[in-house]
């Protein structure tokens, strides 16, 4: 086991985010029943890894957390929504979720996939809603968008196939990983230089840092599936190979799935050594992924 650990300042953002989370689905008034289906998925015990990336990268580009948070809560809303969505029984067909069971299980599958659009509507309402200048705004929106496509085309190649024949196995599982989890991972990174009024160099870097983490990211959660008990992950495992996925370690073995993982961390370490000690949370938050257990 490893004694790698989040950033210490994460306990404090998480707990920012998700105040911060409660009192926007608050001013919303929705219909109770709806309130909390979208907190139930929403607000349940999750990493918060996405709002974490766009604090940490406004950070890293001196920029405050508070003009982050409506990104964070931006990031997280199309996240829930990607995994409510995923575990549906057309998709994934998954009961647990975060340690509890999936939302379609608990309140119904039409008030999941209901949850699940609403969710993608607030996420944009968060941005518009926030007090930052016209063209951040118009910036954060492009970058959540694109971000969310992207999850979308990756979890089509992920259910469906339908990827260029002409490309190997290991080049179709990169696209599909590149897409169903590293691009809202490169969004949470660049939106959080945004915030920052970051240059472009800079949102570059982030960029880079993003898609190394991204990709990284979904590899351990390949290797997850394999190795790591439902009861620590909080979730199934064990079940990508019975669903016929494409994943690292089905692909390439757990050995090269774990040199793909060091060898990504490594690009997200050289992405972000041109901030020097300002990135040290990054280099940590990365450091952290690798060994994660759930
Ligand atoms: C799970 O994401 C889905 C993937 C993209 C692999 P996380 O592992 O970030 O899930 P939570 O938010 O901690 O539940
Ligand atoms: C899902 O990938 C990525 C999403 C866009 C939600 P997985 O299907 O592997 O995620 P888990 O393992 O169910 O969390
Ligand atoms: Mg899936
Ligand atoms: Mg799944
Ligand atoms: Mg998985």
């Amino acid at each position: 086991m490893s004694d790698l650990r989040l950033p210490a300042e994460s306990a404090a953002i998480i707990e920012r985010v998700d105040q911060f989370m409660d009192e926007r689905l608050a001013a919303e008034s929705l219909p109770e029943s709806l309130d909390d289906a979208i907190r139930y998925a929403l607000l349940a015990p999750g990493k918060r890894l996405r709002p974490l990336l766009v604090a940490l990268s406004c950070q890293t580009c001196a920029g405050a957390i508070e003009d982050a948070l409506p990104a964070c809560m931006a990031l997280e809303c199309i996240h829930a929504f990607s995994l409510v969505h995923d575990d549906l029984p057309s998709m994934d067909d998954d009961d647990l979720r975060r340690g509890r069971p999936t939302l379609h299980i608990a309140r119904g599958e039409a008030m999941a996939i209901l949850a699940g659009d609403a969710l993608m509507s607030l996420a944009f309402r968060a941005l518009s809603t926030a007090s930052a200048p016209a063209d951040r705004q118009a910036a954060l929106v492009g970058e959540l968008s694109r971000g969310a496509m992207a999850m979308i085309e990756g979890q089509v190649y992920d259910t469906f196939g339908g990827l260029d024949r002409e490309l190997s196995d290991q080049e179709r599982l990169e696209l599909i990983h590149r897409n169903k989890t590293g691009a809202l991972i490169r969004a949470a990174c660049r939106m959080g230089a945004i915030c920052a009024d970051a240059g472009d160099d800079r949102i570059g870097a982030m960029s880079r840092y993003g898609e190394a983490i991204g990709l990284m990211f979904q590899v351990v959660d390949d290797l997850l599936d394999v190795e790591q008990s439902t009861e620590r992950a909080g979730k199934r495992t064990g079940k990508d190979q019975l669903a016929g996925k494409l994943t690292y370690p089905s692909v390439l073995g757990v050995e090269k799935a774990r040199a793909v993982i060091d060898e990504q961390l490594e690009v997200a370490k050289a992405s972000i050594a041109e901030f020097g000690p300002a990135g040290g949370s990054l280099a940590d938050l990365a450091d952290f992924l690798t060994v994660r257990t759930a």
